[in-house]
């Protein structure tokens, strides 16, 4: 089929390479010309594992073109996706003033000489959205036009995208319109899935509250994780007790530092937003909120306790991006650890496999800050080594080598990566989140 996606940002990129790579003819746009440039020279701005080999096979095959021209994109796609970002506002409701642009750009590139096509709503965007993306286009599109609209909401993680968009664990198809619906069924034949058919709005809403429930998961350990600080007992089997629970489930129960990233931090407020605005408040969500923004200043309080003070410490930050396997630093946990302590006098020298460039260019942070992409020179005389993002090479780290390079043997843990075990062995003194301390 000939899709087109709007807006090459971490979901559009990355959809449209995996529709072109399950053999679809896909246009790319996006509106900033050194994004498109970068991809037309086979290069891709985010790193993504896998994403930039697919990239270039399917632009070689011709299944995949980048484009700045929206009129280009609505000319060669049956199926037209925005993709373009729906930021947060100061009062938690979200900014759709991008989704409206598009819609009313796609509007005004359409002619009744194309034929039907399908307008693809793929941003996460509150519930009702669908109902003004079809108003905005029928306003502004000439007499005669014919279009649907959908809601396909994406479910990728970031670190593992291409694989969660090449197998799902679902496809979510919101429409009224048959017509549309039967676009999207042949769009998506080449995926072993299964689909789930609604309305537009419930399928708004899934995401949302898909991604909130997920939230809650983290929220709910980190809460039980204190609670097993307070009593001498270990999270971690208290998490594997209750996730062999087939009804709970283990993933997501990781204790640390608490969500971060683009997408967690801002939908949760957005849902509450939501949840006020249609006079149902989901207060639930507000703990949510409240023991994730508790969570790093616990553990900061932890850090002090064993440190007195910051000023004139030298401390080791293992982690800058919002997780592993992404050089994304938004709403990234480590970095708001490491301007807390920069704030407080503290030098801190930093590493991250990918996200010391990203740090540098986005996370804005202040005073005294080295990185190093050697992560045990980071260690060197330093007063104590803190982890603050889930990368496996993390957690293989020669604890050995670990002793013997900081001044003196402190670890904080708020990713838990580590075993109290090996930690024990190599003679360091190790806090983490929920587990007893070893000292
Ligand atoms: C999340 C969802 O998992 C995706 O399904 C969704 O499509 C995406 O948001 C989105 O809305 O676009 P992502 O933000 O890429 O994906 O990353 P996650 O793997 O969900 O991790 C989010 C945060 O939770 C990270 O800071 C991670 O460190 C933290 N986390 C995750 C925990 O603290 N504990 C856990 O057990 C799991």
């Amino acid at each position: 089929m000939n899709i087109t996606i709007i807006g090459t940002g971490y979901v559009g990129l990355t959809s449209g390479t995996c529709f072109a790579e399950v053999g679809h003819n896909v246009t790319c746009v996006d509106n900033n010309p050194e994004k498109i440039e970068t991809l037309l020279k086979g290069e891709i701005p985010i790193y993504e594992p896998g994403l930039a080999d697919l990239v270039k096979q399917n632009v070689a095959a011709g299944r995949l073109k980048f484009t700045t021209s929206t009129e280009e994109g609505v000319k060669n796609g049956d199926i037209i996706f925005i993709a373009v970002p729906t930021p947060p506002q100061a009062d938690g409701s979200v900014d759709l003033s991008f989704i409206e642009k598009v819609a009313r750009e796609i509007a005004q590139c359409l002619t009744p000489e194309h034929g039907y096509r399908v307008i693809v709503d793929k941003s996460t965007v509150p519930v009702k959205t669908g109902d003004k993306v079809e108003q905005t286009v029928r306003r502004y599109a000439p007499e005669g036009v014919q279009f649907g609209v959908v809601s396909n909401p994406e479910f990728l993680r970031e670190g593992c995208a291409v694989d969660d968009l090449l197998n799902p664990d679902r496809i979510v198809i919101g429409s009224n319109d048959e017509k549309a619906l039967t676009y999207m069924h042949k769009l998506y034949e080449p995926f072993v899935a299964p689909v789930l058919v609604t309305d537009i709005n419930s399928a708004e809403l899934i995401k949302h509250a898909a991604n909130s429930f997920l939230a809650l998961k983290i929220s709910y350990i980190n809460a039980v994780a204190n609670i097993c600080e307070a009593a001498g007992a270990d999270v971690e089997k208290v998490a594997e007790g209750i996730g062999m629970d087939k009804r709970i489930g283990r993933q997501f129960l990781n204790a640390g530092l608490g969500y971060g990233g683009s997408c967690f931090p801002k939908d949760i407020k957005a849902f509450i937003n939501i949840s006020e605005t249609l006079g149902q408040p989901f207060g639930l969500l507000k703990e949510v909120e409240r023991i994730n923004f508790d969570q790093a200043d616990r553990f900061l309080n932890k850090i002090r306790e064993k440190l007195w003070v910051f000023r004139e410490k030298k401390i080791a930050l293992w982690g800058l991006a919002f997780k592993q396997n992404t050089d994304d630093v938004r709403e990234s946990v480590a970095v708001t650890l490491a301007q807390k302590m920069l704030d407080e006098g503290a030098s801190v020298i930093a590493t991250d496999p990918q996200g010391i460039p990203t740090a540098k260019k986005f996370s804005n942070l202040t005073g005294d800050i080295t990185f190093t992409e050697d992560m045990y020179a980071a260690l060197d005389g330093a007063d104590a080594l803190i982890i603050a993002t889930e990368w496996p090479q993390f957690a293989a780290a020669d604890l050995c080598e670990v002793a013997k390079r900081l001044r003196t043997p402190l670890v904080f843990d708020g990713r838990n990566l580590l075993d109290p075990e090996d930690v024990k062995a190599a003679k360091l003194e190790y806090y983490s989140i929920g587990r007893p301390a070893i000292d």
